[in-house]
């Protein structure tokens, strides 16, 4: 199948992002969400970071024009009838993916792929959901996505060769890079990444160095691009929270228990940049 309607499902943060990608690349986009409200926000956002793209000069104004003209909106899922691929970029919660995947299937052409891009969830468990988990797979994009090059692709137990296949033309396609991962919690940057975090709040909370010097340490030793506090604060410290006590409970290992100073930080309401005040002050 020659891949060259997009469906999205979800306008927020990374679902007005991957449609802008799609766009861009030429694909045709139909974006969905619940609410003409939500649509709206999303395509706002989305015309706004088009812009700042020809600002700085990595498209020009027609490109951007052309794009926004490949892009249709709608909260009606008879839409995806002619989409080549959907991708569910919906709030992360399993029974309301779980349903959003049976609405999205019911309405999809036999030959339509359909992808998630869960953080969390296991990919195997939401294909479960549909009547044919072989065409479904794990696309998992990073924020903000028009910057970000990387896309985790994740296999569910049930997906198929050409699936998969097709999975990774569609991400050359954009202009990213994929890695495939496995289907287990956080696939593979998350697993490394929020668990080296939550090991810098244990090393602040044992009062070994300062929140100033742990971050400059970690750029300055590693070429971290931010240290690990400061993109904590970036990424909500109730994010990593929920995403340490799903590695804890997905593998059953204490390894990786949420630092105490972490969840302490979060009953406090000290969430980092979207509160004001998180290890630094905003
Ligand atoms: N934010 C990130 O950094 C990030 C990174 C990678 C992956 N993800 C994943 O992407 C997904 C979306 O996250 P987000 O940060 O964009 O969330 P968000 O809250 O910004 O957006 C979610 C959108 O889904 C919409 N929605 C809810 N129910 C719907 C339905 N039934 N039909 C259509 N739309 C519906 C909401 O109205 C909202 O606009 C989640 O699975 C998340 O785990 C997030």
């Amino acid at each position: 199948m020659n891949i060259q309607h997009i469906a999205v499902i979800g306008a927020g943060t990374m679902g007005n992002g991957i449609a802008q990608a799609c766009a861009v690349a030429g694909f045709q986009v139909t974006l969905i969400d619940v609410s003409d409200a939500a649509l709206a926000r999303g395509l706002a956002t989305l015309g706004k970071n088009l812009e700042r793209q020809v600002k700085k000069e990595t498209l020009t104004g027609a490109q951007a024009e052309a794009a926004l003209a490949r892009i249709a909106s709608s909260t009606d899922y008879a839409m995806l009838a002619s989409a080549h691929l959907v991708i569910e970029a919906a709030t992360e919660n399993l029974p309301l993916k779980q349903r959003i995947l049976q609405q999205v299937a019911a309405n999809v052409s036999p030959q339509c792929l359909i992808a998630t891009n869960t953080s969390s969830l296991s990919v195997t468990e939401l294909a479960a959901a549909i009547e044919h988990p072989e065409r479904f797979i794990g696309v998992h994009f990073f924020n903000p996505v028009p910057m970000m090059a990387l896309v985790e692709i994740i296999r569910g137990l049930q997906t198929d060769d050409s699936t998969y296949a097709q999975a990774l033309l569609v991400t050359e396609k954009l202009g990213k890079t994929p890695i495939s991962a496995g289907n287990r919690p956080g696939f593979v940057v998350n697993r490394i990444l929020v668990p080296m975090i939550n090991e810098a709040i244990f090393v602040r909370q044992e009062g070994l160095a300062s929140a100033e010097d742990i971050d400059t340490g970690m750029r300055l030793g590693c070429n971290q691009p931010i240290g690990p506090l400061a993109l904590a604060d970036l990424i909500g410290l109730d994010t990593l929270l929920a995403i340490m006590e799903a590695f804890h409970e997905g593998f059953n290992d204490s390894k990786y228990r949420p630092a105490p100073l972490l969840k302490e930080m979060v009953a406090a309401g000290y969430l980092g940049r979207k509160s004001g005040r998180g290890f630094f002050v905003y």
